[in-house]
This record gives C-alpha cells, sequence and structure tokens, in this order.
C-alpha cells in the first residue's frame, strides 16, 4: 500500500515490486495525485495492479481487509503542488496504528519524514514516540538518517511485525 501517492514514484516502484499476482493500493487526498499517479502507471503498463483511493490514509481500514506486505508513508506536501496539504501528525498516527492491524506478519511500515516544513517538526516528534513505545516483542523499529546534513533533513523509519 502507498499511504500517499503523490506524483506516482513510491506507487510505481510497489506496482512493479508486487509482480503480476500481486496487488498495490494507493491513497491521496489530492485528486491531482491520483491523476499523476495513475498516469504514470497506465505509461508503465501496470494500472491493473494498482487501485487508486482519492482519500485520506487514515479511512484506510474503510477501503482494505487482506493482509499487507508493506505500507509506505512518504510524508509531507506534495512537490510541486499545494504546500499548504500535508500530512498531519493526528491522521498520520491513526493510519499507522490501523497499518499495523493490517500488516503480515514480517510485513513492513516505511516512512520517509521532513521534519523541516511546517508542521513537520510536531510530526516528527508525534511518529517517533509512537515508533519508540512499540513493544518490542511485537514489532522491530528502526531510524536511519544521514548525519552529516542539517538536522531537520529527512530520514526514515522502517517498523517490521514480528513473525
Ligand atoms: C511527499 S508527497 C508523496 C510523494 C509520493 N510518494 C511520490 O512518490 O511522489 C505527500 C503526499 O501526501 C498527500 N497527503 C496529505 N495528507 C494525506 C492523507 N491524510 N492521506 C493521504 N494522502 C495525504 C499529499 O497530498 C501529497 O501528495
Amino acid at each position: 500500500m502507498d499511504a500517499t501517492c503523490g506524483n506516482g514514484h513510491d506507487t510505481l516502484l510497489l506496482a512493479g515490486l508486487v509482480g503480476p499476482q500481486g496487488h498495490v493500493w494507493g491513497f491521496d487526498v489530492q485528486q491531482p495525485a491520483i491523476v499523476e499517479t495513475g498516469r504514470k502507471l497506465a505509461g508503465a503498463g501496470l494500472a491493473e495492479r494498482v487501485t487508486l483511493l482519492h482519500s485520506g490514509h487514515e479511512q484506510l481500514a474503510r477501503y482494505l481487509a487482506v493482509p499487507l506486505q508493506a505500507v509506505m508513508f512518504n510524508l509531507g506536501y506534495l512537490p510541486g503542488g499545494d504546500r499548504a496539504v500535508v500530512t498531519r501528525p493526528e491522521t498520520t498516527l491513526n493510519a499507522l496504528e490501523q497499518s499495523l492491524q493490517l500488516l503480515a506478519p514480517t510485513g513492513v511500515v516505511l516512512m520517509t519524514i521532513y521534519p523541516g516544513h511546517s508542521g513537520g517538526d510536531e510530526e516528527r516528534q508525534v511518529i517517533d514516540g509512537w515508533a519508540a513505545a512499540l513493544d518490542p516483542r511485537n514489532y522491530h523499529s528502526w531510524r536511519m538518517g544521514q548525519l552529516n546534513v542539517a538536522c531537520d533533513a529527512p530520514y526514515c523509519i522502517i517498523i517490521q511485525k514480528a513473525c
């Protein structure tokens, strides 16, 4: 599942990775993001592997009830789009909780977090706190970031569900 389709790069990557038998669900609150993602998928001949949902990822349990192998959150705003439409801590956290419920054993949640934009530092704090508090018997939680850059540079969190 791609929780934030944006310009469709990640959805396209996932559509290739799942192979002909797999399926991807992609969410975005912005219609232009859904349109652009659909355009990229069609161009690659992969549109049939993907269900695009013009909806907030916090609604995901309304649409999905299958075990997920991977859930990707590329947070922040749409590059080249409306910077006022940005992921927010409360809806991100809600979607993360729902993702863990649907995650298959050994499945992963991948997040890229951008603390540098307005509201991004609050989102960083909420997500870091949430990921650090997960029970290590059930989830393995990692953070990966580049050290020789500004402290508000983007970084990644990966959560793997235990077997
Ligand atoms: C950094 S962009 C994603 C980039 C994208 N993954 C790519 O490959 O181009 C973040 C996206 O999150 C979307 N977004 C913001 N709030 C959302 C929400 N509650 N549910 C789903 N998408 C949301 C924005 O519209 C924006 O397109």
